[in-house]
């Protein structure tokens, strides 16, 4: 028991526990395949699967990356989380300048989402069909999509994921929406205006990238409570704890160890089926180029594919804490 992994453990507790994964370094570096495939049992595409990796051009998808990733989870049992259809980040460089009216870009989303989800409808299990739309004070993110079609790109999206991959969990997925703030409000009103009409989804993903500040977890208790009530299921999709470097705690390792733990008790407690980290060692994060003011170490792994505090925190956690009562006691 004490030397079950974190792959063996999180399948006892019926819980989804990935990390977001990388084409090239999953094609050249077999310690990051053996981390992945022992202790994980999910995987999301980091960033094969956004539209700027995938459309080279208006007429051309390049898959190469994105099947790599989605067969790697297919041989090793797992199951594969595909990020993202609609973003207003990592676009094209020809999407802004194409001229196009409003209703052929409709199409090309149309068309886009029907291919790729089309594509994967088998393999991929979980799609985060639409990424970061709503902005800090609660308002509509004003993207190419929203100023095309408002609003109803969101659910036009969902409509279109759905058609073509009916068993797929369907979700939204944002950042800084995890407590009790202004935007998680315009997040739950979102989806709660989807849900009155109908709209196929199924959950709502909480980033919890926790970098310059931490979230409080009593609030995010409260939200993830008043998401499931709408039906919803809540998945934590892009988990990474990072300190500002010139102002970290002494211990900075077990600081964060103790924040992933109190995560992880919060996910047992509250009924979150899915927890992902953003990446699988601290060289594989995106924190160190994104963000050079903190430290540079925010995942379960070091760089020499040790096991960090942070692993060890949660493994000692689930080993301490009954299955019953969590997801796969339920399941028939
Ligand atoms: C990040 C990737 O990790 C980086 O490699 C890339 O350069 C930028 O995007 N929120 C998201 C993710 O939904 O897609 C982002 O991923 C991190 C923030």
């Amino acid at each position: 028991m004490a030397d079950a992994t974190l792959r063996e453990l999180a399948d006892q507790h019926g819980l989804t526990v990935g990390a977001a994964v990388a084409g090239d370094t999953l094609r050249n570096d077999p310690h990051y395949r053996g981390l992945l495939k022992g202790e994980f049992n999910a995987i999301t595409t980091e960033n094969a699967l956004k539209m700027g990796e995938l459309r080279p051009d208006p007429n051309r998808f390049d898959f190469a990356d994105a099947d790599a990733i989605v067969s790697f989870g297919e041989v090793y049992g797992m199951s594969v989380r595909g990020h993202t259809l609609v973003w207003h980040n990592q676009q094209p460089d020809w999407l802004r300048p194409w001229e196009r009216t409003d209703d052929q870009l409709e199409q090309f989303l149309r068309t886009h989402i029907h291919t790729v989800a089309g594509r994967y409808r088998s393999t991929i299990d979980v799609w985060d069909v639409v990424n970061e739309a709503v902005l800090d004070d609660g308002s509509m993110r004003e993207t190419v999509w929203y100023d095309a079609m408002g609003e109803a790109y969101i659910e036009k999206a969902f409509h279109w994921a759905n058609e073509v991959a009916p068993d797929a969990t369907l979700c939204y997925n944002d950042y800084n929406a995890e407590g009790m703030n202004p935007k998680a409000d315009g997040v739950y009103e979102l989806l709660s205006r989807l849900l009155d009409r109908g709209v196929p989804i199924d959950a709502v993903g909480l980033q919890m990238h926790a970098l310059h500040e931490k979230p409080d977890l009593e609030a995010v208790g409260r939200n993830v409570e008043r998401l499931q009530e709408l039906g919803l299921e809540v998945h934590l999709t892009e988990i990474d704890v990072a300190y500002p470097d010139a102002d970290k705690p002494e211990h900075h390792r077990t600081a964060q160890a103790n924040f992933y733990r109190e995560l992880l008790e919060l996910a047992l407690a509250a009924d979150i089926n899915t927890v992902v980290t953003w990446g699988v060692r601290d060289s594989d994060s995106w924190i160190r180029s994104w963000f050079p003011d903190l430290t540079d170490d925010p995942l379960l792994f070091d760089k020499h594919n040790e096991t960090k505090p942070a692993y060890d925190a949660i493994v000692s956690t689930l080993a301490e804490t009954s299955s019953e009562g969590s997801q796969s006691a339920r399941q028939p």
